[in-house]
């Protein structure tokens, strides 16, 4: 069948069938289909939507558009299970979660993007750490696994490559914020990576893409169910996004806080039991842990105990990164050279913040990407980021901007001061945990 014909369903609103997809998914791979019809049907899916079967059939496709990992040759000691967020900003809970988890007998192979528009990607944080190889040969990547337990790493180009070619087009045609598509896109990825287990952490708020729980609610139940349809057990938690996750934003300055959490230094209390709350979730669907108490208990005394911090460090060397890497991060991570603190303009207390926004300031201070082949900066962002309902009086440190320069610090700062809002009366708090999607 022509593309055109198929565009022309979509269009005008009615359902595709298999075949349909399939022929798209082909086209995206081969080259058959150009850009501008890929484009087209794309935002035709957008404005018409696709039903759970089209979307389970786009998700299918997509996943054996390329390799499918297979972990039985791998001599992996646990259950195979990963985590996965629709994004967020501060987001690092991938680099406390995995090597948590392998602590407790999992194994993870995470396989992690890049940042994406105002969101910060695990793989940028990794990537400032010297010598960590973000796309290791299989071998390497067996080996980390089965001593560290854990392996974060990057997508490769034989892992869905139609949902790297369809993402890279949607990414340009304003046709990302739909769920269908955002569920076949993560799904196709996280299917294709051979998992036992996935949890998903869905945001909700002003800097996730799901900005209301209607539409958190919607992606959560349709990545759970179509996951499982297709045979990979999935529960999610719908999370708030309405400020910056811990106290840090930006590639290197989110890694050392990472691994001063994973040394029970840095216990920012909502990154905390977010963190918790989805490692027990895959203790749990793992089978290692006989309920939720015993997995959090689990998940604590991996913590309490050093050994996922151990486990991050033989990650760390198992990739080509430092033998001593958390001994010594500060040594390694380079520093950006102008520090500016943004100190609170009056008392009161920080009511909210425009989240989304700061994201971009991380990605204005050269944090983040504006095109694909954009280099990034890892030394900068923030540090000390305030909390909402947190009180402050005026001239206290709502945050330190971390800059490649005097002028990009002083910008930072005067955007913070417009982003971070303080009121005079205390604001009603919302749980970091908002909803459990089974
Ligand atoms: N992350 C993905 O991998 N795909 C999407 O569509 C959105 C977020």
């Amino acid at each position: 069948m022509l593309a055109q014909e198929i565009i022309r369903i979509k269009r005008d609103g009615h359902p595709l069938e298999r075949a349909h997809i399939d022929n798209f998914v082909k086209g995206l791979v081969d080259g058959s289909w150009s850009e501008g019809q890929a484009a087209a049907l794309a935002m035709a899916m957008f404005l018409n939507g696709l039903s759970r079967a089209e979307t389970a059939a786009l998700t299918q496709a997509m996943m054996h558009s390329g390799r499918v990992m297979d972990w039985s040759q791998a001599n992996l000691s646990g259950p195979v299970l990963d985590k996965h967020s629709s994004g967020g900003v501060g987001d690092k809970v991938s680099l406390m979660l995995a090597p948590l988890v392998a602590a407790c007998g999992g194994v993870v192979p995470m396989i992690s993007g890049r940042g994406l528009g105002h969101t910060g990607g695990t793989l940028d944080k990794l990537g400032s750490i010297p010598g960590y190889k973000t796309m290791p040969d299989v071998a390497t990547l067996h080996r980390a696994l089965q001593s560290a337990g854990c392996a974060i790493i990057g997508q490769t180009a034989d892992l869905a490559p139609a949902d790297g070619r369809l993402y890279a087009i949607r990414d340009v045609t304003a046709t990302v914020e739909t769920v269908p598509l955002i569920t076949a896109s993560i799904l196709s990825k996280k299917l294709a990576a051979g998992l036992q287990g996935l949890v998903m952490d869905v945001k909700v708020g002003n800097g996730a893409f799901a900005a209301s729980m209607d539409m958190a609610k919607a992606l959560a139940e349709s990545l759970v169910q179509v996951a499982t349809g297709a045979g990979l057990p999935t529960r999610a938690w719908i999370t708030d996004m309405n400020q910056v996750l811990g106290t840090t934003a930006g590639n290197a300055l989110e890694t050392l806080e990472a691994v001063e959490f994973l040394k029970g230094n840095a216990l920012e209390p909502r990154q905390l039991l977010v963190t918790r709350i989805l490692s027990a979730e895959l203790l749990l669907m793992g089978g290692l842990a006989a309920n939720e108490v015993d997995a959090l208990q689990k998940v604590d005394q991996a913590l309490q105990s050093g050994r996922a911090l151990e486990q991050f460090s033989r990650m760390v060397s198992a990739l080509g990164g430092p033998a001593d890497f958390v001994e010594r991060p500060s040594h390694y991570l380079s520093a950006a050279p102008v520090q500016l603190t943004v100190p609170a303009p009056r008392s009161g207390w920080v009511t909210g913040m425009a989240t989304r926004d700061i994201g971009l300031a991380v990605v204005e201070l050269g944090g983040g990407r504006r095109q694909a082949s954009d280099t990034i900066d890892p030394r900068v962002g923030f540090t000390q980021f305030a909390q909402v309902g947190q009180q402050v009086h005026s001239g206290d440190v709502l945050a330190v901007v971390h800059a490649a320069d005097t002028a990009s610090a002083e910008r930072a700062r005067q955007t913070l001061l417009a982003l971070i809002h303080i009121g005079d009366t205390p604001p009603v708090m919302s749980p970091v945990l908002l909803k459990h999607v089974v």
